[in-house]
């Protein structure tokens, strides 16, 4: 199979504009309800299969959020505790018979404390054990940010249960390290001090039927020492003049194989992985693609990725959003980015920061989490205006029509819609029912 690292060129992004009401997200209320008073919650995803599917759970939709308990909850200090919450990140979860917003049950943490082996549990996802009853696998990131910068993909394995009251879980007392930064495939912490490796993001590749993992990371080399030649340029207008700090962008989507085998044996140990040469790079365009994943529509492949407005480089300059890339040619692209820029959904520049964190399941359907809201007729860009979110957006919906998206629908907060219900009676098909 011939794999491509494919570029999101400085070309592209300069076609990425906010605003456009096919790509940005609806202005949230300021009135937003939250889920729990008690908890600050953002990164999140719905319990899914190994196919991308969401499903449900003896008839419980089931969600994962990166989370931190409220120590003031008179919230005269939320602005402090928000903006200092990944010192004290774990991993929680919420269960709900309807999957609407306003019924989210919280349920505390998943993973028991004794599976920690750094200070932070970041991103990943929430997957059924294909074939093994109520296994479930929670890949996520084990982060540390001293003595030096550390962020390992990790996975913590349990077992689900339910009952008529609700949702518990059970195992998730050990972690299992994935792979590291290489060098060699993506930059590690002696290329680059702020190096980002993390996010894991497991699927079943229909064409191949092996499991592979997509990740977060920057391009291999040193950070401040990249060349940004034509290849990242891409067709330039004329007089346009690539700014130096450009190279400072140095995002990458990376991918792993696992070892045929090692799935059903629920085998994730660092020998089983595979590095392979990242699928997309944004050299000289922006330094974090974020939780990458991976949807296979109507024979195409799509991949998504977050990103923000502060990580563009050079003269490039985006909303805070989700970003997408299409292939016609399944997982090793080559990629084209969608609506030609790259930009999916980006938040509106009257609330540039409202939304982040954007995940778009197979049917479309995106879920965010709230950031920070400004109150109406005030400058956007002042925080002092701002409403803390740390709670689930509305989601809403996107049309995928071949290398373009259309926002949609427009669903309640928090809002999950499940492709499956879990357990089945038969395997699954490698291609999700479209
Ligand atoms: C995205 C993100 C992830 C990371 C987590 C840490 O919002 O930056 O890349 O795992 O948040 O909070």
């Amino acid at each position: 199979m011939t794999s491509y690292t494919s570029r999101w060129t400085i070309a592209d992004a300069l076609k990425v504009h906010a605003d456009d009401p096919t790509t940005t997200m609806p202005v949230i209320d300021q009135n937003f309800p939250t889920m729990d008073e008690a908890v600050m919650i953002w990164d999140t995803g719905a319990l899914r299969n190994i196919h991308g599917q969401t499903v449900t759970f003896k008839g419980w939709y089931v969600i994962w959020s990166l989370a931190v308990d409220k120590v003031d909850l008179t919230n005269s200090n939320i602005y402090d505790e928000w903006h200092s919450r990944n010192n004290g990140a774990y991993i929680g979860y919420w269960y709900s018979r309807t999957g609407n917003g306003a019924d989210w049950q919280w349920g505390g943490r998943l993973l028991e404390t004794s599976a920690d082996i750094r200070p932070h549990e970041w991103s990943g996802g929430l997957i059924m054990r294909e074939g093994m009853g109520n296994v479930v696998d929670m890949f996520y990131t084990s982060e540390a940010d001293s003595p030096v910068n550390q962020s390992v993909p990790s996975v913590a394995s349990g077992q689900i249960y339910a009952d008529a009251n609700g949702v518990w879980f059970g195992g998730f007392e050990t972690t299992t390290e994935m792979f590291s930064a290489d060098g060699v495939h993506n930059a590690n912490a002696q290329q680059d001090a702020y190096f980002d490796f993390r996010d894991p993001h497991p699927f079943v590749n229909p064409d191949d039927g092996r499991v592979y993992c997509l990740y977060e990371s920057n391009v291999a080399g040193m950070r401040g020492q990249f060349t940004i030649g034509s290849e990242e340029e891409g067709v330039l207008p004329p007089g346009f003049s690539v700014d130096a700090g450009a190279q400072y962008g140095a995002a990458s989507i990376g991918i792993a194989v696992l070892d045929d085998g090692a799935y059903k044996s629920g085998d994730f140990s660092r020998d089983r992985w595979t590095q392979l040469d990242p699928l997309l790079t944004a050299l000289g365009v922006n330094d974090q693609m974020e939780r990458p994943h991976i949807v296979f529509s109507n024979g195409l492949t799509y991949l998504f990725t977050i990103s923000h407005h502060s990580t563009y480089t050079g003269n490039l300059s985006g909303p805070d959003g989700v970003y997408g890339f299409v292939s016609e040619n399944g997982v090793f692209g080559p990629y084209k980015p969608l609506n030609s820029s790259g930009l999916v959904l980006g938040n509106p520049s009257s609330a540039p920061y409202e939304t982040y964190s954007h995940f778009v399941d197979p049917a479309g359907y995106v879920q965010a989490f709230i950031d920070t809201l400004p109150a109406p007729g005030t400058d956007p860009n002042n925080p002092d205006t701002y409403r803390i979110g740390a709670t689930l957006a509305p989601t809403v919906k996107i049309e995928l029509d071949g290398d373009r998206t259309f926002l949609s629908e427009v669903h309640g907060y928090g809002q999950v819609y499940a492709q499956a219900a879990w357990p089945v009676g038969k395997a699954w098909d490698h291609r999700p029912a479209s």
